[in-house]
């Protein structure tokens, strides 16, 4: 049976119809507004009309980044995106005229699950993966089972504590993970030191055109791989917080394998590099047992809409 998987970001989604192999046929995108919930539901009817025209489907699946309720209809909250008890399935279900199969998943789980049953994780039984764009979204696979918690909300490891007191967080708390490693805590840092540092930061601003609030990730990780020492450094602080953090997660799960996915994965060793040093400096009893690899997720921006479509089939 053929599924669309849609991938729901803060200002686009991605769809695409996936066979039962895991494959894409056909993808398609729609730009989006965050704080416009009602836009979401219609740019995801769209992506339907459009693919459905050249495509028999048999279920859709949306991966949603936020908390998602346990029977799978919607959302309960999301950092980073206008939903708070948002009933997306029924929403989205009135804009479409076929009845067929409707399921929300977290676009991290749906993430993470196509990487353990098609990508960087499909050899273990034991993964955590994390995502790291926006926020910090985690999936966590357990004797290969996708772990969903009591109220569907388990493997929300962005918004663990990690720093009492430290930045707010969209979730209204404050030191939480995503805070320090994400996307957002990158640009953050960037834009931090183009005040702190200017020289240091020159090449960063100039890549954003000479706009402070312009500078995105991938400035970053271009100047880095230039050999910018700033760049390089605000990097390395991203991957110790995701190497010293999923030390904290493997003192709970002891996973095999913990994949790194979302754009900033793009950056390669200048990330996996000081990530695998902050998880070795962290592990408790290391030397006594066997280590989870810490490595790139292989679907790359394709996982989430490959892991909605296939959990949709389940
Ligand atoms: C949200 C998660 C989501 C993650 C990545 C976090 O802020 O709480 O639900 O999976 O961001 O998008
Ligand atoms: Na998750
Ligand atoms: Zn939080």
């Amino acid at each position: 049976m053929h599924a669309i998987g849609v991938d729901i970001g803060g200002t686009k989604i991605a769809a695409g119809v996936v066979d039962d192999e895991g494959r894409i046929l056909a993808k398609t995108r729609r730009d989006t507004e965050p704080d416009d919930a009602a836009s979401i539901d219609a740019a995801i009817a769209d992506v339907y009309a459009e693919l459905s025209a050249q495509h028999k489907i048999g279920a859709i699946g949306l991966a949603a980044a936020g908390f998602v309720a346990a029977d799978r209809s919607g959302v309960l909250f999301a950092p980073n995106i206008a939903w708070r008890d948002y009933p997306l399935r029924d929403r989205v279900a009135a804009l479409i005229d076929e009845r067929l199969e409707i399921v929300v998943e977290n676009d991290a789980n749906a993430a993470g699950w196509a990487e353990f049953r098609y990508g960087a994780a499909r050899e273990v039984e034991d993964m955590l993966t994390l995502t790291i764009g926006t926020g910090l979204g985690g999936a966590i696979v357990s004797h290969g089972q996708l772990v969903r918690g009591f109220a569907g909300v388990a493997a929300e490891v962005g918004h663990m504590r990690v720093v009492p007191g430290g930045h707010y967080c969209g979730c209204g708390h404050e030191g939480c993970w995503e805070q320090y490693a994400s996307g957002s805590a990158l640009v953050r840092d960037a834009q931090a030191a183009v005040v702190a540092y200017p020289d240091r930061a020159a090449r960063i601003l100039e890549l954003a055109g000479g706009e402070v609030d312009k500078i995105i990730g991938p400035h970053v990780t271009a100047a880095a791989e230039e050999g910018d020492a700033l760049a390089i450094d605000l990097l390395a602080e991203l991957g110790r917080w995701i190497g010293e953090g999923a030390a904290s997660v493997a003192a709970l799960l002891d996973p095999a394998m913990v994949v790194i996915g979302g754009g900033v994965a793009a950056a390669g060793d200048l990330l996996l590099t000081p990530a695998r040093k902050g998880f070795a400096d962290q592990l408790s009893a290391r030397g006594h047992r066997p280590e989870a690899e810490i490595v790139v997720a292989a679907m790359g921006n394709d996982a989430g809409i490959v892991g909605a479509a296939d959990l949709a089939r389940i």
